[in-house]
């Protein structure tokens, strides 16, 4: 059998031990795969005397993971720390540079320093893979940049925040509000303490930054992601959508249209019959749209020690059997600057609630500016009856410019009889 592979492993926390278990559990299959055996050689993180609960025996410990990045006895880098700066970008550029290859899982690093990482990587040879960036254990780096290689891909949707998803599902089972839910969500440890990056949608919009690329052959471009989180859903908006046939789901979604790039990260009203909207749970998904292969369709664990290692170990077995392929699906060079599609600029129909005081005039009032902004109502519904009081008015609007539907919901906002400000959550078709 030939020479072995040697890792240096930086970080041992739920990632970093997930790679170990496979590596100590599937020693020998991995070998038969690769033709090589696997060998982790050295392993850093913080705190060198923490029980770790799994066997590092064979390795050594280097208390600098960025010395562990130079080291000469070893191949390919496995970065497990996370964080666009410090550490984990240091370590990833330092073994770039000494012409190791590198594995990450960090999507934040990625969506701010992709492109310079993947330049760094194509002038010293090296590869630079990512499969555990994005929606965990599933394949979907591999699948978009070598399995629809034939493809013009057209559109990307993606549930890519297992916390999000697990929110959502439990509001929409127990009926509760988002703060109880993602408190419970914390104390079972789904969530993080600072839960900001995940629920505020900038995980996803990382994570959607990197499939943008790999779909369209484009420049990571994080900055263009339109980005709101899931905050201000209701359980009262999960109850109108399941009445009006449809689930409320964050998606990330990217599309090329007439040319320009759009890249949102939103709440959407999810048509109950679509597989995403079935997606339940921590569970992850992407749709991914080609010209010749059609809809394909990618579901499992976005998250956690074995779902995320399986991808990291992926990527190693790539590197031991010797395949290297573009970062990005394409030289750097190549990679264009697409235009990017403001969200001012999306066209779509959605769904609206207001909280008005029930009383002769309101609707008169808003529908008026409605039509003087274009805005052309499909649906409403108003129930019961409580003279004087707030009561909740749902709108469904039809196909409207994103920056129309704005201006009246700002309009609107403003008269005396609305009491709280419009919730609006776009929908949906595929
Ligand atoms: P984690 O549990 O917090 O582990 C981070 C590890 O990095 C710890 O072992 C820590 O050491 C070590 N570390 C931190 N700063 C360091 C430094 N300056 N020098 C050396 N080691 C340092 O994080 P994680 O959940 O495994 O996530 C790691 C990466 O994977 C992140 O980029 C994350 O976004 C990504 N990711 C995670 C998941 C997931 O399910 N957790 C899924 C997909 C992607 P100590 O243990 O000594 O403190
Ligand atoms: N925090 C992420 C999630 C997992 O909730 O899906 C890591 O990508």
């Amino acid at each position: 059998m030939a020479e072995p592979l040697r890792i240096g492993l930086c970080g041992l926390g739920t990632v970093g031990l997930g790679v170990v278990d496979i590596l100590n559990g599937h020693g020998r299959l991995l070998a038969e795969r690769c033709g090589r055996p696997l060998s982790l050689v050295s392993v850093s993180a913080r705190d060198r005397n923490k029980s770790r609960g799994v066997n590092l025996s064979g390795c050594d410990f280097e208390a600098d993971p960025v010395a562990l990045a130079r080291r000469p006895d070893i191949d390919v880098v496995i970065e497990a720390i996370g964080g666009s700066e410090g550490a984990a970008r240091q370590v990833v550029e330092t073994a770039i540079a000494h012409g190791k290859s590198v594995v990450t899982a960090n999507k934040a690093l990625l969506a701010h320093h992709g492109i310079a990482l993947a330049t760094a990587a194509e002038t010293n040879g090296v590869s630079l893979n990512f499969e555990a960036s994005v929606a965990g254990g599933i394949p979907i780096v591999k699948t978009l940049r070598e399995g629809l290689a034939a493809n013009a891909l057209e559109r990307i949707s993606g549930i890519l925040n297992g916390t999000c998803n697990y929110i959502l599902t439990e509001m929409e089972r127990t009926g509760a509000s988002f703060e109880t839910v993602l408190a419970e969500a914390q104390a079972l440890g789904y969530a993080e303490a600072d839960p900001s990056f995940d629920v505020d949608g900038i995980d996803t919009a990382h994570k959607l930054s990197i499939l943008t690329s790999l779909a369209f052959g484009t420049a990571i471009d994080f900055s263009s992601v339109h980005v709101e989180g899931i905050r201000n859903v209701q359980a009262i908006d999960i109850a109108y959508a399941r009445e009006l046939g449809f689930r409320i789901k964050l998606l990330g979604q990217a599309r090329r249209i007439d040319g320009r790039i759009e890249q949102r990260v939103h709440p959407c009203f999810v048509p109950l019959g679509q597989p995403l909207a079935a997606v339940a749970g921590v569970f992850n998904a992407v749709l991914a749209q080609g010209d010749f292969v059609g809809r394909v369709f990618l579901e499992g664990r976005g998250a956690g020690r074995g779902p995320t290692a399986s991808a990291i170990i992926a990527d190693l077995v790539d590197i031991a059997r010797g395949l290297r392929v573009p970062t990005f699906a394409v030289p750097v060079g190549r990679l264009t600057r697409g235009q990017a599609l403001p969200i001012a600029d999306h066209i779509g129909p959605c769904y609206v609630r207001l909280r008005v005081l029930d009383r002769p005039g309101v609707l008169a009032a808003m529908t008026a500016i409605l039509a003087r902004h274009d805005v052309s109502i499909e649906t409403m519904i108003q129930r019961g009856r409580a003279p004087d009081e707030a009561v909740a008015l749902v709108m469904v609007v039809h196909e409207t410019k994103d920056s129309n539907l704005a201006s009246a919901l700002a309009e609107i906002a403003r008269l005396d009889s609305v009491v709280e400000q419009p919730c609006r959550i776009r929908i949906e078709s595929f």
